[in-house]
C-alpha cells in the first residue's frame, strides 16, 4: 500500500476501533414535543424528497467515506447496495488515490453497477489549491466519470489537514478555485466540511458563488481531530498526538451551523445536515431544523465492513425510525416538517 492507500485504511480501522466522536452531541439538546394525539396513520407517512432534482425515497445520504484500498470496494459495494435499495444519495471518499493510482478506480467505481439515484463524487478542497485551475478541472471530469456521478462535494478538511502529520493545510486560493470551478463545470459542487462545521461568514461568502448545495459537516459525530490523533499515537509521535487531541471539540456543531447557515444565506440553497446523526430521530431533527437531508457516516461504517444485509438493515432502521419520529410528531410528510416547533436545550 502507498501512503495514501495506508491512510484510507488507518481511517477506517479507527474509526472502528476507537472512540472518536466528539464529547458531545448536540442532536441530543433538541427537543421536540409529543402529539397524544397524531391523526394520521404510520403507513400514509411520505418521506420522499428531491435533491438536485433527484427524487429520493428519504432525506438520508450516505455520506462520503472510503475507496482507494481493497477493503473499500467491499465498503463502498455494500453501501451502493443499500442506496440503491432505499433510493437515496451516496458519496464516495476523497478520490485522489484513484487519481494517483488508476489501478485504484474500480474500489470508487464499483459503486456504478447499483442503480443510486445520486452519486457524489469527493476530492479535499486543499488539493484544488496544489493542482491549480486547469489540472483541476481535468481531474474533476475524471472523478466525475469514475463514479458516473451526479454531483461533486469539495470537501474543506482543513482541521484534518493541519493536525495530520502528513497534511496539506493549503487553503490560500481555495475560495477563488472553488468560484471559478463552479462557475465553469456543469455538475452541481455541494461544498461539504467534515467535522468542524460551516460559519454564517463562510456560508455568505460561498453564496457568491455558483455552488449548488451546502453540507455543513458539524461537530457531534466523528471527530477527524480525534482520528488523527490515534495515527499519530500509533507512531509514537508526540507533536501531532497532541494537536489531534486539542482540537478534538473544535468547531461548530451540526445543529447549530444548519440554523445559522440557513438563516445567512436565507435559505437560498439546499442544505445537508452530516456530523452527529446516530438514529431517524436525529434525522428528523436535522430536516425541522430546515436541512434538506442529513448525511451519516458513522453509523453505516461498521455494517457497511460486515455485508450488504448488515448495511442495509442498519439504514432500514434509521428509516423506521424517521417515519416513528413523524408519526409521534403527527407530521404526515417530510415537506412539512419544517413547520414543526422545536426548543434548543442549551447551546453548546
Ligand atoms: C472512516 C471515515 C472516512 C471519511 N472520509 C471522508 C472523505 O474522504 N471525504 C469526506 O468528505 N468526508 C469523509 N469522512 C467524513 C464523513 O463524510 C462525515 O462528514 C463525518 O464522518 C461526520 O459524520 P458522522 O458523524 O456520521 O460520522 C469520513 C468519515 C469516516 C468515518
Amino acid at each position: 500500500m502507498n501512503v495514501i492507500e495506508n491512510r484510507k485504511d488507518e481511517h477506517v480501522r479507527i474509526a472502528l476501533e476507537k472512540h472518536v466522536s466528539a464529547d458531545h452531541n448536540q442532536w441530543d439538546d433538541i427537543i421536540l414535543t409529543h402529539n397524544a394525539l397524531p391523526e394520521l396513520n404510520y403507513d400514509e407517512i411520505d418521506i420522499s424528497t428531491t435533491l438536485f432534482g433527484k427524487d429520493l425515497g428519504a432525506p438520508l445520504i450516505i455520506a462520503a467515506m472510503t475507496g482507494g484500498y481493497t477493503l473499500a470496494k467491499d465498503i463502498n459495494e455494500r453501501l451502493a447496495y443499500t442506496a440503491s435499495h432505499l433510493q437515496i444519495p451516496m458519496g464516495v471518499g476523497s478520490q485522489r488515490a484513484a487519481l494517483e493510482n488508476p489501478n485504484l478506480r474500480q474500489t470508487y467505481g464499483i459503486i456504478k453497477d447499483y442503480d443510486v439515484p445520486l452519486r457524489i463524487a469527493n476530492i479535499g478542497a486543499s488539493q484544488l489549491v496544489l493542482w491549480g485551475h486547469k489540472k483541476t478541472v481535468q481531474h474533476v471530469q475524471d472523478m466525475v466519470s469514475m463514479i458516473d456521478a451526479h454531483a461533486i462535494a469539495i470537501c474543506l478538511n482543513f482541521l484534518q489537514e493541519v493536525v495530520q502529520f502528513e497534511g496539506e493545510p493549503h487553503a490560500k486560493g481555495c475560495f477563488d478555485e472553488i468560484k471559478l470551478l463552479s462557475e465553469e463545470i456543469d455538475i452541481p459542487i455541494i461544498i461539504k466540511e467534515s467535522g468542524a462545521g460551516i460559519s454564517q461568514d463562510v456560508a455568505v461568502r460561498l453564496l457568491k458563488t455558483n455552488i449548488a448545495c451546502i453540507d455543513v459537516g458539524g461537530k457531534g459525530g466523528t471527530s477527524f481531530a480525534a482520528i488523527e490523533h490515534y495515527r499519530a499515537k500509533l507512531r509514537s509521535d508526540y507533536l501531532n498526538a497532541r494537536g489531534g487531541q486539542t482540537f478534538w471539540n473544535w468547531g461548530i456543531s451540526t445543529p447549530q451551523s444548519i440554523r445559522e447557515v440557513g438563516e445567512a444565506i436565507n435559505w437560498k440553497l439546499p442544505l445537508i445536515a452530516t456530523g452527529g446523526i446516530r438514529n431517524g430521530l436525529d434525522v428528523a431533527k436535522a430536516i425541522i431544523l430546515g436541512a434538506r437531508c442529513a448525511g451519516v457516516a458513522q453509523a453505516l461504517l461498521k455494517a457497511s465492513t460486515e455485508s450488504k444485509e448488515a448495511t442495509l438493515l442498519e439504514s432500514e432502521v434509521i428509516i423506521k425510525e424517521l417515519r416513528a419520529a413523524l408519526f409521534l410528531l403527527g407530521i404526515d410528510s417530510v415537506q412539512h416538517m419544517p413547520e414543526v416547533k422545536y426548543e434548543f436545550r442549551k447551546l453548546s
